[in-house]
């Protein structure tokens, strides 16, 4: 067929061309104008029904959500906020929906209504936009890695490995629930399973990504990874996508300037590719925080916001100047802070939404976290207290990104496991890449979600991922 999609037929001259445009209906008002969408753009075509030419059988059936196929020719329009519009020749109904039972009213729900009805949320121009934009950003992350001669990995989602040693998997097995097989100490025997070892969906493709840059220089992978964490908030999905870049022959200034630069190419390409989304978001949320008191408003709009990102370098600071700023700070001196802020203890969220959104007004990278906190892949400083670290926290998210400089040193690396308790044994793989050749190597990780939720300005990261998994969602 030669459907012309609205998106481009909006961009024509209005010249008496036939087209055929297939769509859903929007309204369809005083049985002569229909707004039609297809999903390419938020702006409806405007459909005119010439009084008398068509069946009052067939105009009964064109009710929100009717799936039609039109022919018509492109004329000049009269009404205001559009330059064109079809005059339908014919229409065919190609689906019926029924007005008395289709969830969704040609009006504004909340974002909760929504999330209930997650199977039919794309039809409305909110969360079309936010997939038109998570499309763009995925595209634009392929793009920035492959002109800069990295290659997609594609990293194992069932895997022996607890990649972050922070024992937050789901289990995988093929051994039967009722009765598994038994070693003599009860314990379930995992050698009988499929794999012959416990298995688990991924929580990162770092370590495998790691014995791919140690050979092929350098590598990203993009994928989803699963956390067991029960965390019910607007920031954690029990299944995210990750992108993870490792980089051989590079330290943690690189690994932060890659990840300045990779953050900074991804918003500029959705900006210059979905400039209508972006703005139709913008004044979404605009109009959303009018209902806040004046003091919970953003100084900024989405759109002024990702231009000062990308115009702007990051602000780098280690951790003990955050905790020296945070020590400073008004909160802190007027006990405002719900957690402890100490030098050794990890910043929780209010201790970064502080410096990121008070202090700084921008991104911030911090560097050299103490180790205590931190993954055990991660290079140790000369100080023996601190690791070469990077977390980027964003205005409104906070940590966007987790990285660091890989620990390349054999015996180093051991001793730090042997502290924190991870089997040597079972990562004999991981540690061969530094028998075999080490060289200084670094990465990170950055939560898809929550780049498309800086981007699109959604607050909840369960409306930014067609198909959340957390906690209470949906059942498909
Ligand atoms: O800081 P994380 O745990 O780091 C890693 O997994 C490293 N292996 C990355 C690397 O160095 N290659 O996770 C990285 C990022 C976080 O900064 C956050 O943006 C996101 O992944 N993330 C989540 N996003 C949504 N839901 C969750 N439960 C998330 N957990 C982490
Ligand atoms: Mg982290």
């Amino acid at each position: 067929n030669n459907r012309v999609k609205i998106s481009q037929l909006l961009t024509w001259e209005p010249a008496q061309q036939e087209v055929t445009v297939m769509g859903w209906v929007r309204t369809f008002r005083n049985n002569q104008f229909i707004a039609l969408n297809d999903g390419s753009t938020n702006t409806n075509l405007q459909v005119v029904v010439e009084l008398g030419k068509f069946d009052e059988a067939l105009l009964k059936r064109i009710t929100t959500s009717a799936a039609l196929k039109i022919r018509g020719v492109v004329i000049p329009s009269l009404g205001k906020g559009q330059k064109l519009e079809v005059k339908a020749d014919s229409i065919e109904i190609l689906g019926d929906s029924d007005p008395e039972k289709y969830p969704l009213q040609p009006k504004k729900h909340s974002l909760e209504f929504l999330r209930d009805i997650a199977h039919l949320r794309f039809r409305t121009n909110t969360f079309a936009s936010v997939f038109r934009i998570r499309h763009s950003l995925a595209f634009a992350v392929h793009k920035f890695f492959h002109e800069r001669g990295f290659l997609y990995l594609h990293t194992p989602i069932v895997t022996a490995s607890d990649a972050e040693g922070a024992g937050e998997m789901f289990r995988v097995t093929t051994l039967p629930f009722d009765n598994p097989p038994r070693n003599e100490d009860g314990s379930i025997n995992f050698k009988e399973d499929f794999f012959g070892r416990s298995t688990n969906l991924t929580v990162s493709g770092q370590l495998e990504g790691e014995l791919g840059a140690t050979a092929l220089g350098e590598i990203y992978t993009f994928g989803p990874t699963f956390r067991a964490e029960n965390s019910n908030t607007t920031r954690h999905l029990a299944e995210f996508w990750m992108i993870e870049p490792e980089m051989a022959f590079c330290d943690l200034e690189d690994n932060m300037n890659l990840a300045e630069a990779f953050i900074k190419y991804i918003i500029r390409y959705a900006m210059e590719h979905n400039k209508e989304d972006i703005e139709f978001l913008a004044s979404r949320l605009a109009e959303e925080e009018k209902q806040l008191p004046a003091d919970k408003r953003s100084e900024m709009g989405l759109v002024e916001k990702l231009e000062f990102v990308v115009n702007n370098d990051f602000e780098r600071i280690t951790y003990t100047e955050a905790i020296d700023i945070l020590l400073q700070s008004t909160p802190y001196k007027k006990k405002k802070f719900q957690y402890e802020v100490k030098w050794g203890v990890d910043m929780q969220s209010e201790h970064e939404r502080y410096l990121v959104e008070k202090h700084f007004k921008k991104p911030v990278i911090v560097t050299n976290y103490p180790k205590e906190f931190k993954a055990f892949y991660m290079r140790l400083n000369d100080d023996n207290k601190t690791v070469a670290a990077m977390d980027i926290l964003a205005p409104g998210i906070g940590e966007i990104v987790g990285g660091s400089q890989r620990e390349e040193r054999l015996s180093v690396l051991e001793a730090r496991m042997k502290e924190m308790n991870i089997p040597a044994e079972e990562l004999w793989w991981y540690l061969d890449t530094r028998r075999f050749g080490t060289v200084p190597h670094a990465g990170f990780g950055l939560g898809f979600e929550r780049m498309v939720q800086f981007v699109t300005g959604m607050g909840n990261i369960r409306d930014v991922i067609a198909f959340p998994r957390a906690p209470k969602t949906a059942e498909f």
